[in-house]
């Protein structure tokens, strides 16, 4: 039974776990260790399969795969990719004892440069091997490990006829979109136009922000632990952990309330860019009904159109029900004339599907968020002052811009509260709400300076005119931010305070400090 090789494999982990714990150990070396060296002893501490370098394949796909085409340019030392909680839990224990900076990759979805990769000087934990999916707690629980995207959830869920507060593009990922940074693989970068949707759930009316669906955090904290964060254990965690960016720790697994869902009515409706206006008005009278019927969402989406060389509206839209145009939610909406539409009786993940394709990636790209009280006309203003802005670059190859409108109404606030609140700090005072997602591309690296230069000319335009129409709501949402916006000073400043206090208990030495990235306390 004992053969010699058995014995050696039975002792094997033991002499690996020895050296694995003097290579956690913190390094004598004061000034912490070289992008290289933390590397170099992240093999010891994994497979050495799972540490990726400049020169192999792997590296190079995992750094095309980012949705952002400045961020697949960044070149980290290695990059890391953990298959399980334990070995997120190893890596974060090495970089925080020597001070090894590192970015966290879920999807890859964020916009800005930095926000989910890193330079030379430190390395990525590129989480796309932990794809773990399983029904818990009979069926009422869906536990999804931050490597799956939406697409792979969905996909899950459907055969049971459930569903869960996720991305509307099926792309996206998990781990961003509920932590704030949506993170998505890409399909394809030859779109004619590229257009964006995401970050709130066709569920949302009902039921809040996907966030507010989490039931329970896995998360490896500062210190390396493994905890879990719910309602009844480390509540205070679990509140932070709704807007927690990377604040807190590295999440791997999220357990996520299910709703039953069989077929829908969904697809896309596209329209004539003058009848943006029009839109528009209806969009207001849309989103008073949702009170009434909180099961459709659609959300328009001005944009250029390279390819005809004119603007167009596409409105992605789904109904959680096999009906077409339900009364009184969509009532005038056959009124609006369309260019095309695609509205179908059919089941959501061919919905999702469909709005991914019309949103590829692999562009630079700038996107801003911002929130007012619904109305009509501040939404054209900023598409015409958008195109007076933009129309000098948009004959430059690949270049172009969208405008996109969310509803947040107040049912959706409420429904957020519900579930056990977040740190967003909206309340019904806030009334119906607009969520403006402006998101601008390009390809050419000489056009940066011009393209970041428009859109912080856009962004400004935009905040001081809702301001001064007294339609300005300070809640900036996370997952459409630029880097350059006060994200969480926006939740208000009792809700940072308490952020900061969690901050503060959960890692009281700033260990996390050296996680670059994401919107930080
Ligand atoms: C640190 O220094 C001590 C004493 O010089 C030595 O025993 C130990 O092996 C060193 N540790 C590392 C990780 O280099
Ligand atoms: C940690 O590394 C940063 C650079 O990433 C450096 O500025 C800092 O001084 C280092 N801190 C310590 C304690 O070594
Ligand atoms: C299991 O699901 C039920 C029904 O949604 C819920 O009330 C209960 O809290 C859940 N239990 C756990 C441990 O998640
Ligand atoms: C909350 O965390 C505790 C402690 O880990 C765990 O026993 C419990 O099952 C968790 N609750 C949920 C709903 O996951
Ligand atoms: C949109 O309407 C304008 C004005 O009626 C017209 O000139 C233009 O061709 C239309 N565009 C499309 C794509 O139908
Ligand atoms: C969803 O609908 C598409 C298109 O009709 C079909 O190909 C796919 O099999 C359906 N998926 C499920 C899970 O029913
Ligand atoms: C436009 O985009 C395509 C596809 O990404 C790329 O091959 C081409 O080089 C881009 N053109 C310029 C001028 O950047």
């Amino acid at each position: 039974m004992h053969t010699p090789s058995a014995i050696l494999l039975a002792i094997g982990p033991l002499a690996l776990a020895a050296s694995v714990e003097s290579l956690l150990s913190r390094s004598n070396a004061t000034e912490g260790l070289s992008a290289e060296q933390c590397c170099t002893r992240l093999k010891g501490v994994l497979d050495s399969s799972q540490v990726l370098f400049p020169d192999s394949e792997e590296y190079d796909a995992q750094e095309a795969s980012y949705y952002s085409g400045e961020q697949a340019l960044q070149r980290p030392a290695c990059r890391v990719t953990p298959s399980n909680a334990e070995d997120v839990s190893r890596v974060v224990r090495l970089a925080t004892l020597n001070n090894c900076s590192f970015a966290v990759r879920s999807g890859g979805h964020m916009n800005w440069v930095g926000s989910s990769n890193i330079g030379e000087d430190g390395f990525t934990i590129d989480l796309e091997d932990m794809k773990q999916i399983e029904l818990l707690n009979n069926s009422n629980t869906v536990a999804i490990s931050p490597g799956l995207r939406w697409a792979d959830v969905y996909g899950f869920l459907s055969p049971h006829n459930l569903h869960t507060a996720g991305g509307r593009s099926s792309g996206v990922g998990v781990g961003g979109f509920l932590l704030g940074g949506m993170c998505k693989k890409i399909k394809s970068v030859s779109a004619t136009y590229k257009l964006i949707v995401g970050g709130i759930s066709f569920l949302s009316l009902e039921f809040g922000f996907g966030s507010d669906n989490v039931v329970n955090y896995e998360i490896v904290l500062a210190d390396g632990s493994i905890v879990n964060a719910n309602e009844s254990e480390r509540s205070d965690l679990y509140w932070a952990l709704k807007g927690g960016s990377t604040n807190y720790g590295i999440v791997t697994r999220f357990d996520m309330a299910t709703f039953p869902l069989t077929e829908i009515w969904g697809g896309s409706l596209f329209y004539n860019a003058t009848l943006g206006p029009t839109f528009y008005e209806y969009l207001v009278g849309f989103t008073q009904r949702l009170s009434v019927d909180p099961h459709g969402l659609l959300a328009p989406i001005l944009a250029w159109n390279a390819a005809e060389k004119d603007y167009l509206i596409w409105t992605p839209n789904a109904y959680l029900g096999p009906e077409a145009f339900p009364s009184p939610l969509y009532d005038g909406l056959q009124d609006i004339p369309t260019i095309r539409d695609t509205m179908r009786i059919t089941n959501l993940t061919s919905v999702t599907d469909e709005i991914d394709n019309g949103s590829p990636g692999g562009s630079r790209t700038q996107w801003f968020a911002l929130a007012f009280k619904a109305n009509a006309e501040l939404p054209w203003d900023i598409h015409l002052k958008g195109d007076e802005i933009f129309r000098p670059f948009l004959s430059r190859p690949n270049t172009s811009w969208a405008l996109t409108m969310q509803p947040i109404n107040v049912g959706m606030i409420a429904a957020a509260k519900n579930r056990g609140g977040n740190p967003f700090g909206l309340s019904d005072e806030d009334g119906d709400l607009f969520l403006v997602l402006i998101s601008v591309f390009w390809t050419d690296p000489g056009d940066d300076v011009d393209m970041k230069g428009a859109t912080q000319q856009l962004l400004k335009w935009s905040t001081d005119t809702a301001k001064e129409r007294g339609l300005f709501n300070r809640f900036i949402y996370m997952n459409y931010a630029l880097n350059t916006q006060p994200v969480l000073e926006s939740f208000g400043p009792e809700n940072v305070d308490r952020m900061k206090k969690v901050k503060e208990k959960y890692d009281p030495r700033g260990l996390l400090n050296v996680w670059k990235g994401g919107f930080k306390l």
